[in-house]
């Protein structure tokens, strides 16, 4: 499926005003729908990582697709709920986490994946063998893309260290537990497929002191194209893996383990283009700089992660190219991309950032006090606004004013 064309967007930006984020819903039904369609006839199910992009329409639309939710708060839990998830269809991967919101968790009868032998600990005491319960561990397996966004290797915060497998099992064993999931994420644009089956080994070498193991959680992480040619994870050669590896797999209790995954990348981020309007141009002696009216405050990736995110002049696409650094105009240092090759760029036209639908809006805040964007979902060929850009009225709603 083709991203939104220029003529679209334009006509979306002249409606909603810029900055804004448009999601087009038929791309991210393309997207599961290729998950679904490499893994039939396999026994997985999929769970959108939700933290990659919340806004309650977007859950509702994926939620119709038949797809399920993983989320990384109790807040995305509620969100979920709200969005109309049946608990049945929610899982909670906690990291860090007070118990107090596991137990919250656990009264709204979601799936649970725990990450620290403390928080099992007190899981068991609390629960015993009462209420089936997952756990997250660190494979220490080195993957995915920037170092900030790989979760798996033996430095990683994340998961419990698979090498104490002896304190987990003695706390499973002391409390009796049910733990029905094994689970492990070992990072964001995971391109290498064999990263899958090197995790899976790891969960099969310790799966058989797991009497109640129903699912195998092998997290999200594919990796999708940000610009033309790029790789992306094999997707049908993943399934293909992943199929062998648990047809060969000696079930304990006689039931096949069923295998979970919890994409958000791949499901979200090419459904996503963000607007902006170019406020300013400025020469120097070392670049021609634009300024966009947004930064970091709204699209923080590029500074972040170093990622790259393909930018389009959408007002004059036949405009000879040039090099400009693509900057924000917020009062920090916010390089959108530098030296990069752009139709000619006037003040007032409308740049395009392409991938923008994962962890663009998501990650926004109200840095020097500017506005969030606007969102709007391009659904059956009709934008509908999503959520309202900000009104000053919005910086001012949790402030007490006491003097
Ligand atoms: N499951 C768990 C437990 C996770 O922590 C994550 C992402 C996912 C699934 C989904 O990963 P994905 O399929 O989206 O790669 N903000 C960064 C990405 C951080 C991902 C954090 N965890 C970015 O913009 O690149």
């Amino acid at each position: 499926m083709k991203p939104l064309n220029h003529a679209e967007l334009i006509s979306i930006a002249e409606e909603y005003g810029t900055p804004l984020y448009v999601y087009h819903a038929e791309k991210i039904k393309e997207q599961y729908e290729r998950l679904l369609h490499a893994f039939s006839g396999s026994n997985t199910i999929f769970f959108y990582a939700c933290k990659a992009l919340t806004n309650l329409n977007v859950l509702r639309y994926i939620r119709n697709l038949g797809a399920n939710v993983d989320c990384s708060s109790i807040n995305e839990v509620k969100l979920a709920l709200h969005a109309g998830f049946p608990s049945s269809r929610i899982l909670y991967t906690s990291n860090g986490i007070d118990f107090d919101e596991i137990k919250e968790a656990k009264e709204l009868k979601v799936y649970i994946n725990i990450d620290s032998l403390s928080n099992l600990e007190k899981f068991g005491q609390h629960f015993g063998s009462t209420y089936p319960v997952g756990i997250r561990l660190r494979p220490n397996i080195l993957a995915g893309g920037n170092m900030k966004i790989s979760t798996g290797h033996d430095k990683s915060k994340f998961g419990i260290p698979v090498d104490q497998i002896h304190e987990i099992l003695s706390t499973v064993n002391k409390y009796q537990m049910r733990i029905s999931d094994l689970h492990i994420h070992t990072g964001s644009e995971i391109k290498d497929v064999d990263v899958f089956l090197k995790g899976i080994e790891v969960l099969f070498d310790i799966a058989p002191h797991f009497e109640d193991l129903e699912f195998i959680d092998l997290g999200g992480g594919f990796k999708v194209a940000s610009r033309e040619g790029e790789e992306e994870t094999d997707i049908p050669l993943l399934a293909k893996k992943v199929g062998d590896a648990f047809a060969n797999h000696p079930y304990k209790n006689g039931r096949p383990l069923q295998v979970w995954f919890e994409p958000g990348k791949f499901l979200v981020s090419a459904a996503g283009s963000f607007i902006t309007k170019v406020n300013v141009l400025k020469k120097t002696s070392a670049a021609e700089f634009v300024s966009v009216n947004s930064g970091f405050n709204h699209l923080i990736r590029p500074m972040f992660y170093d990622a790259y995110h393909h930018i389009e002049n959408i007002s004059n696409p036949e405009g000879v190219v040039k090099n400009y650094s693509v900057v924000g105009n917020i009062c920090e240092t916010d390089t959108f991309a530098w030296d990069r090759p752009l139709r000619e760029v006037r003040e007032g036209d409308l740049l395009v950032f392409r991938n923008a639908g994962a962890y663009g809006f998501e990650m926004s805040s109200n840095f020097n006090s500017r506005f969030k964007p606007a969102e709007v979902m391009v659904l059956n060929g009709k934008p509908h606004l999503i959520r309202r850009r900000d009104q000053f009225e919005d910086l001012l709603r949790n402030q007490q004013e006491v003097i």
